[in-house]
């Protein structure tokens, strides 16, 4: 009886119980958390690629270093949640071939490019910073193995976060045109920041049902109102402004109000035509022909200790 099914599983998610792999769940369920978890998966790993583009123009060893780890634990946090999401029932191969025929999405905000070392500070500072505000919510997750990879990712993405706005300060106290680099980094980057969170939660077309399931724990526009009154206070501190002239204290409100986005753009980025959208799809595609050899050789040698197991 799928009626009663789905109604145990709904009274389990609202008693906070958490859905593991070998759990009865809605077909939609699971569809849910394979789209999302994958788009997330994908996220990580294409963010790899607007950072690696200051790796070795880094202005230090010691940032070189630094910048090297935070790319891999990128990857590293790639990996946990395509494992995560294989729990649900599909193959790495199939999410890989979703992310390169274009047909599952990533986050818009790794279309854009880095122009500048300052970039670097402003994608820790803000766009780790907002991926932390998601995923903090996302700790929660009624789903048990996308639950416990975020606790550990939010860990990694707090020392990401603290690295970027360590370079934003110390380009802010830099000279005269470490402070523009600075700034202009912002400039660019705060408003597609702020579209990482998705649509208004009125056009939001997953938000109802994934609120029901405990998927989401809190709305988009909830989520990036939290973003802007935290990150306020930390541009202020650096002697910066945000790019925003709406953006103003609401005493009555408790939060800051803040400016229309370009939902244009947004639209234009998640449709594919993104300043870099088609440059960042073809690396991950030509890393992936390019990789082949190895797994192929990988999987010859496991398959020749197996042959000698058996004799
Ligand atoms: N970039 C690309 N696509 C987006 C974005 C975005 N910034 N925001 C929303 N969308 C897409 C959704 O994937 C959905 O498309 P689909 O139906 O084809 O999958 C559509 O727009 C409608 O949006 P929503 O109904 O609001 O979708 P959803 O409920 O999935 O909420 C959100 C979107 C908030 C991004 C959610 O999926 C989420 O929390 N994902 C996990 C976090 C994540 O992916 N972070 C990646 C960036 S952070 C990082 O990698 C460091």
């Amino acid at each position: 009886e799928p009626e009663a099914l789905e109604a145990a599983f709904q009274a389990k998610v609202d008693a906070e119980q958490r859905i593991e792999p070998k759990d009865w769940m809605p077909e939609k369920y699971r569809q849910t958390l394979i789209r999302q978890m994958s788009q997330h998966a994908h996220s990580e790993v294409v963010g790899m690629l607007p950072e690696g583009n200051w790796l070795t123009r880094a202005p230090s060893l010691k940032r070189k270093a630094i910048l090297m780890a935070k790319i891999q634990d990128e990857g590293g946090h790639g990996l946990y949640l395509y494992s995560a999401a294989e729990t649900l029932g599909i193959s790495r191969d199939e999410m890989f071939e979703q992310l390169h025929s274009g047909k599952a999405k990533y986050s818009t905000i790794f279309n854009y490019p880095t122009l500048s070392w300052a970039d670097i500070g402003a994608i820790g500072w803000l766009v780790d910073g907002a991926a932390i505000v998601n995923q903090i919510a996302l700790c929660r997750c009624s789903y048990g193995p996308y639950a416990r990879a975020m606790i550990r990712i939010c860990k990694e993405e707090s020392f990401h976060q603290r690295q970027g706005y360590e370079i934003m300060m110390t380009m802010a106290q830099g000279t005269k045109e470490q402070r523009e680099m600075a700034q202009d980094a912002l400039n660019r980057w705060w408003w597609p920041t702020l579209m990482m969170f998705g649509p208004h939660d009125r056009e939001s077309a997953h938000s109802g049902q994934s609120m029901k399931w405990k998927i989401k724990r809190q709305s988009n526009d909830d989520l990036r109102q939290k973003f802007i009154d935290a990150t306020v206070p930390q541009a202020e501190f650096l002697g910066l402004r945000i790019p925003d002239d709406k953006l103003k204290w609401n005493e009555e409100r408790g939060h800051y109000d803040f400016g229309e986005i370009d939902w244009e753009e947004f639209r234009s980025v998640v449709n594919g035509n993104g300043l870099c959208n088609r440059e960042r799809l073809q690396a991950r595609v030509d890393a992936h022909d390019g990789g082949r050899w190895v797994r192929e050789a990988a999987l010859a040698h496991a398959a020749k200790k197996e042959a000698r197991k058996v004799e």
